[in-house]
């Protein structure tokens, strides 16, 4: 039979386990010590004492349903079901007895007489926990069987793409619903009916797909019997080989266990003891990896002369020795500087290095970026100015103890599903929420949980806003100031308290550029000031702007003033789009920085890395993406290499990006499929997935993980090796023999890596950097006693509102996110079934803009900006205020990024993506590629349409 090796203690772990009181007992003779409010179970478990279990598990609270649990306690009466019964000093417990076992066996003859005898653990490819109990008990007949109704035909719910429900398995021990509730937050199922009618519901008594289910695998994980069940599992068989690695899609970073059989995976399983998800999971990491064997998959180099010849197949060598030559030969006639490379965020932070690396000892030039420069940037530099370092202040788990939560330009539900899944935990134990964000994203109004308030600001006014409430802070005299003379410069506190405190920062003032009520505005500052702990999480609606660097620094401003860095609780938190941006910045991919956010310029560091690589560095900062764009058009850079990347679709400006890639010579693409930036490139190199290499990739909290290989690499090299055989024929010599020497290498040229290394993280499982001497285990809170860049320093946040504002012609603003189900540009979530429950990207509408232009939901719409056009079918909906449209960026079809602007962060260049002003028509003549579209729209329309139905 089929089983996942892990050890299930049936209860959770105490919470601060180390902060809480011991307790001794003795449980079979032996005597245990475990922090009070240990149930009897977990002792035992401790102590490698199985009782025997159903309805319980360790990802979720006792619940005391089975009655298979039971024990004998020397002086109490009955037989106390262990998962519900907590230790005590003294206790002297039994889990064995004959009148124990005779018990055991009657409850489960009670349930294998309404259990298929032949249930999918048999075919050895299911687990069952059910036959798994009873084969220790010596049961394997039931008393009860004969006669009696049974379920066993009840009809297999397959709707869900992934898993199936057959209730004819099913216990009823509702581990699944609790799973749903405690785990995910979703509460999408229910148990109907009583006594032998109970069954498993989803919602009302829908399909799994047509309910609220989020399809992220909790309830299947939780399920002990063959009920819920993988689809994967039960046509693959059973894995023989389990390696423990780290999702590549978000920055949430959660770890899995791969189970695979002969180098194919079967299972994602959550990992239960993964730092970022603790055995949680999302849709895409735990199902929609099928993109890493899909037929797209490009596994043969690739080269043509010019971009309108056909791809010729050719062999690695001939590959790499093309454009070896060919950036050598563009180098020799347009000058050194004439080329660069972009390196990729969903690479691992060794292959990201190495990039780097190849462009300032092997190019001789510092033109190296990344798509970081595009979400992220303003982070780096917003952070890095005010409170020292590029990064997020806590670890995840620091949002269990916020006592108000401000989620600020982030949508955690869709973007960042296993981190919005814990901070909904907190929220339903009572802490506050506020959601500043112009749409009503899902947290606002989500099960058991109602924001405290929605600020539904204007897009590109987010800095009038948090001036605005600094102003409520600093004029109510709700500022922390021993905790700011302690530790922050106060010249810069006193000059930024005499501007927020003017009148034009008041939230009466500010009103009119928000669009927020003043009073909303009072009560939040207040609530945030006075919270105890006051923790803020933020996304890309407050970096893609023309002031994200600026909204960065007021977000810094408002948590110092406060008192809220550095335990805890509280904190500066960027939530992180793709899986290794923090990493890809940490290893220096930006043109002025070295690994560890060092310029340079910095003669001692250039220094360092000059004495390790043997050559000569430039002490010039290179060129950002937008700046080689640029060049390109002038005719000054003309050759690039890019990584794992796809700038024509997720860039800005698209038809600007198109052009110098045109104007280019020769643009080398490495990447799993034929993406929309491989359309200009003259060498291809197949990239190779997460699953085929071994490496580390840092989530969003600084958390490095090991990425591990599942399957040998389709093309035949994993990226980094890609990377080094480029740099050798470029006569640069790389020779690293696995990833972990790359990072020796990052260890011994980056402070804040310095006592890293393979060894420590397969031993502590993940590491939070920094990790020094000082601290060697990692540092899951920064800026403790003192910030990292030694005093705090504020700026004065000028609001400047965007040059991209509402005018006649372009009445509406335009504003962009994500969807839970895909991924960025959907190049690895599109080619998944995740297209089930998204296969286009939409336009949302308010009800009264719609009606003004007699637009329907399903109506293929117009949208024009002054950059470009395109044309997508509409969602009417009051998920966005008036005089905002909304769409995701997931599908080349609908090009998103044609109308967005060349507007950008005045610090950072990071594009503008949050406010495009537009106009919108119905398209009543689609054209017949439209009407394509429009079909393949109109499915999701429905489910969408009819989850809102049921929902309302
Ligand atoms: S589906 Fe599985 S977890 Fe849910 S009640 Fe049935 S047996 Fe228990
Ligand atoms: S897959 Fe997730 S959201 Fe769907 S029912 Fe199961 S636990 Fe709930
Ligand atoms: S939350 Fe992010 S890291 Fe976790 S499984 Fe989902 S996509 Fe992967
Ligand atoms: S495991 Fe304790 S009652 Fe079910």
């Amino acid at each position: 039979m089929y089983s996942t090796g892990y050890h299930d203690k049936g209860t959770p772990k105490v919470a601060g386990d180390n902060d809480v009181r011991n307790v001794t007992l003795e449980i079979d003779g032996q005597t245990i010590t475990v922090p009070e409010g240990t149930s009897i179970m977990r002792a035992a478990a401790l102590g490698d004492v199985n009782i025997p279990k159903l309805c319980a598990t360790d990802t979720l609270k006792a619940f005391g349903s089975c009655r298979l649990c039971l024990v004998e306690i020397e002086g109490r009466r009955g037989f106390p079901a262990s998962c519900t019964t907590l230790v005590a000093d003294g206790l002297k417990v039994t889990t064995e007895s004959p009148k124990l076992t005779a018990l055991r066996r009657s409850v489960m003859e009670l349930y294998l007489s309404d259990h298929p005898a032949d249930c999918g653990s048999t075919s050895a490819s299911r687990r069952c926990e059910l036959h798994e109990m009873a084969g220790k008990l010596g049961v394997t007949e039931s008393r009860y069987s004969l006669g009696g109704t049974q379920h066993l035909q009840s009809a297999k719910d397959e709707s869900n793409p992934y898993f199936t429900f057959d209730q004819s398995e099913c216990i009823v021990c509702s581990r699944c619903v609790r799973a749903c509730d405690e785990v995910q937050g979703t509460f999408a199922l229910t148990i109907q009916g009583r006594g032998f009618s109970s069954k498993v519901s989803a919602s009302q008594n829908e399909s799994f797909l047509a309910s609220e289910c989020v399809s992220c695998g909790a309830c299947v994980e939780a399920c002990p019997t063959g009920a819920l069940g993988e689809k994967s599992l039960i046509q693959l068989g059973v894995p023989n080989k389990v390696t423990t690695t780290t999702c590549a899609y978000c920055g949430v970073g959660c770890s899995f266990n791969a189970e695979s059989k002969d180098g194919e995976v079967v299972r994602m399983a959550p990992n239960r003891d993964g730092h970022a998800n603790h055995g949680h999971a999302c849709v895409k990491g735990r199902f929609a990896y099928g993109y890493a064997t899909h037929g797209d998959r490009i596994t043969t180099p690739m080269i043509r002369k010019s971009i309108d010849d056909p791809w010729q197949q050719v062999s690695w060598d001939e590959a790499i020795g093309h454009a070896a030559s060919e950036f050598r030969r563009i180098q020799t006639k347009y000058g050194r500087d004439s080329i660069g490379g972009i390196t990729s965020s969903r690479c691992t932070n060794e292959e990201t290095f190495l990039v780097q690396k190849l462009v300032r000892a092997a190019f001789g030039n510092n033109n190296v970026d990344t798509c970081a420069r595009v979400c992220h940037s303003p982070t780096g530099y917003g952070l890095k100015n005010t409170i020292g370092e590029s990064a997020g202040t806590q670890a995840f788990d620091s949002v269990m103890k916020a006592d108000v939560i401000v989620v600020v330009g982030a949508n955690p539900t869709e973007g960042h599903p296993v981190f919005a899944s814990q901070m909904k935990r907190r929220l339903r134990q009572g802490a506050k929420l506020i959601v500043i964000d112009p749409r009503e994203i899902a947290l606002v109004k989500t099960p058991h949980i109602t924001a405290d308030y929605h600020l539904p600001l204007r897009p590109g006014t987010n800095v009038a806003l948090f001036n605005s409430l600094a102003h409520v802070v600093v004029t109510e005299g709700l500022t922390k100031d021993d905790y700011v003379a302690d530790r922050c410069e106060v010249d810069s506190y006193d000059k930024w308290k005499a501007f927020v405190a003017e009148a034009r920062n008041s939230p009466e003032n500010t009103a009119a550029s928000t669009g927020v009520k003043p009073e909303l505005v009072r009560a939040v500052a207040r609530l945030y000031a006075t919270a105890g702990n006051g923790a803020i999480y933020y996304g890309l609606g407050v970096t893609e702007h023309s002031q994200g660097s600026t909204m960065v620094m007021c977000i810094a401003n408002l948590a110092m003033a406060t008192g809220n860095v550095g335990r805890e609780g509280v904190g500066i938190n960027p939530l992180r789009g793709q899986n290794n941006v923090q990493g890809s910045c940490d290893m220096g991919s930006f043109p002025h920085e070295f690994s560890g956010y060092r310029h340079v310029s910095d003669d001692a560091t250039r220094t360092l890395f000059e004495k390790d690589w043997g050559v000569s560095l430039l002490a010039e900062p290179g060129l950002r993406i937008p700046n080689m764009f640029e060049a390109a058009l002038d005719g000054s850079f003309m050759g690039m290499y890019i990584q794992g990347e796809d700038p024509a679709q997720s860039d800005p400006d698209t038809q600007h990006v198109t052009a110098a890639f045109k104007a280019m010579e020769c643009v080398v693409v490495q990447d799993l499929f034929l993406n929309e930036t491989a359309k200009y490139a003259h060498v291809f190199l197949p990239g190779s997935s997460f699953l085929e290499k071994d490496g580390t990739f840092t989530n969003a909290e600084r958390r490095v993980s090991r990425v591990r290989k599942v399957m040998e690499p389709r093309a035949g090299f994993a990226d980094w090796e890609v990377t080094m055989l480029l740099s050798n024929a470029l006569g640069y010599p790389m020779h690293y023999r696995h990833p972990s020497e790359i990072m020796d290498e990052i260890s011994r040229l980056t402070p804040t890596f310095g006592a890293f290394s393979y060894e420590k993280l397969d031993r502590l499982g993940s590491i939070q950097w920094p990790c020094t001497t000082e601290a060697p285990d990692g540092t899951p809170t920064m800026h403790v006693d003192h910030f990292v860049r030694g005093k705090g320093k504020f700026f004065v946040t000028e609001f400047v509102p965007t040059s991209e504002r509402a005018t006649r012609r372009y009445p509406l603003l335009l504003t962009t996110g994500r969807i839970l189900s895909q991924y960025n540009v959907g190049a690895q979530t599109r080619r998944t079934m995740n297209t089930t429950w998204a296969a286009a990207d939409v336009l949302e509408i308010h009800p009264h803009d719609a009606e003004t232009r007699g637009i329907k939901t399903g109506d293929m719409v117009g949208l024009t900006s002054r950059s470009g056009e395109i044309v997508l079918p509409a969602d009417v909906t009051d998920r966005v205020r008036p005089g905002v449209v909304y769409t995701t960026f997931h599908f080349p079809e609908s090009g998103a990024n044609v109308v967005t602007t060349e507007n950008s962060d005045w610090a950072t260049n990071c594009p503008e993506y949050k406010v495009t002003a537009v106009e919108i028509v119905k398209v009543t003549h689609p054209s017949a590629w439209q009407k394509r579209f429009h079909e393949f729209t109109e499915q999701q329309l429905r489910l969408l349409k009819g989850r809102e139905a049921t929902h309302a």
